[in-house]
């Protein structure tokens, strides 16, 4: 069901002890009921003390990444049951720096889709462009590819467990953040896409947030946008003042 989101993406930042500092800043922070539904994203050596000291709040869990396997010789990684095992049902899934960094294409990014489905778990999936594709005005197509090839072979049924989140690459880190007419225009595309290739209902029951330089100071604008349903964060969720503004700022 469509809602208002707002997740911090802690990326590899904070040890244990930086992370309860952190946890205890945002529940200290969060003094009423937001209007959004709220999400941290630790790294996987933090899930499990984020997860048992948020229980009692309305800030959810999710995970960075997880393996398409159920379990084997995977040196390094973690699969859906194991986060499942710790209490933690929603992972992010094709952000840009897994796609860089760790080689994940399309086809991979469809695998870890499927087991994430599989295992039942909520996905917030990340796709966007990079600078020269739209510079080469490129830049719907690409996202048209990332969500054909890795996100549309799901069921419709499954769709009520997906979150899409564009980042558009060239805003993400960058201080460079997509104008609110632009986080739109591409909004109002993949919605459109998705009424075409599935149907209207799901297309308008898709929570799609933008990521990519989001502050206190662009949140509220960006927000207001027809198609945008809140925010994938990063560097402003590493500061519980600044997340929790973000998140009011509907
Ligand atoms: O996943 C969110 C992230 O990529 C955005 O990072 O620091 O530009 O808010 P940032």
């Amino acid at each position: 069901m469509r809602k208002n989101i707002v997740a911090g993406n802690w990326k590899m930042n904070n040890d244990l002890a930086e992370t309860q500092e952190l946890l205890s800043d945002l529940k200290a922070q969060l003094v009423k009921e937001p209007e959004a539904e709220v999400m941290v994203a630790p790294a996987f050596t933090n899930l499990y003390e984020t997860f048992r000291a948020l229980k009692d709040t309305p800030i959810k869990v999710a995970a960075q990444n997880m393996h398409q396997a159920e379990n084997g010789a995977f040196t390094g990684e973690v699969s859906a049951k194991m986060l499942k095992s710790i209490g933690i049902n929603t992972v992010i899934l094709g952000h840009s720096e897994r796609r860089a960094h760790f080689g994940e294409t399309n086809e991979i990014l469809a695998e870890k889709v499927n087991a994430a489905l599989e295992n039942e778990m909520r996905i917030i999936f990340c796709f966007g462009e990079e600078l020269e594709d739209r510079k080469n005005e490129k830049h719907f197509d690409l996202v048209a590819k990332q969500l054909k090839e890795s996100l549309y072979q799901v069921s419709k049924e499954n769709w009520e467990n997906i979150v899409l989140a564009y980042e558009p690459v060239w805003a993400i880190g960058t201080g460079e953040t997509a104008s609110p007419e632009q986080a739109q225009e591409m909004h109002a595309f993949v919605r459109k896409d998705i009424a075409e290739k599935f149907d209207d209902k799901i297309a308008q029951n898709v929570s799609i947030l933008y990521g990519g330089s989001v502050k206190p100071a662009n949140a509220k604008e960006i927000f207001a946008k027809e198609d945008v349903d809140g925010g994938l964060i990063g560097g402003a969720s590493l500061k519980a003042v600044d997340f929790i503004e973000i998140v009011n700022a509907f």
